[in-house]
């Protein structure tokens, strides 16, 4: 069973994840609207990879006794003016994640609960791959621009992605 401060914090940080599911998604459909759709798939794909980031959480919680409590998922933004703007965005959420999984770490240590602390490392080393990718996109972005020619060819680089 995990300490009651653990299960609280457990249970906003799945509020969490699906706020950054809802997130990505608005992107999406933003972008579908645009006619983007290599950068829809790319949001989309990230959507269901915070969907399993909630599942993984869940699935904890489950496995050590203890129960989900889901909450109200606060309004998202529905449109961005620019690809930058939504990939800035993007970067700085998964910099808030990071800073939340690295709360995590700090209180299974306070907590003394070290298969916690064993669980959150996946998600430590995620957060990593999470900012880096989202770097990648960015200076890309940088280099061409983003309006053009050029986003033809970043729309389909983008809609390559599969997992
Ligand atoms: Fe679940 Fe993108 O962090």
């Amino acid at each position: 069973m995990l300490s009651k401060k653990l299960e609280n914090a457990i249970n906003k940080q799945i509020n969490a994840e699906l706020w950054s599911a809802y997130l990505y998604l608005s992107m999406s459909n933003h972008y579908t609207h645009e006619g983007l759709s290599g950068v829809a798939n790319w949001f989309t794909l990230q959507f269901h990879e915070e969907q399993e980031h909630a599942m993984k959480f869940m699935e904890y919680m489950a496995a050590r006794g203890s129960k989900v409590e889901l909450q109200p998922i606060e309004k998202v933004d529905t449109s961005w003016s620019t690809l930058k703007e939504a990939f800035e965005e993007t970067l700085a959420h998964e910099k808030v994640v990071t800073g939340l999984i690295n709360d995590l770490v700090t209180l299974a240590r306070e907590e003394k609960d070290y298969a916690t602390e064993n669980m959150l490392q996946w998600f430590v080393s995620e957060q990593v791959e999470e900012e880096e990718s989202v770097q990648e996109i960015l200076d890309a972005l940088n280099l061409i621009g983003d309006k053009g020619h050029a986003i033809y060819m970043f729309d389909k680089e983008l809609g390559k992605r599969q997992e």
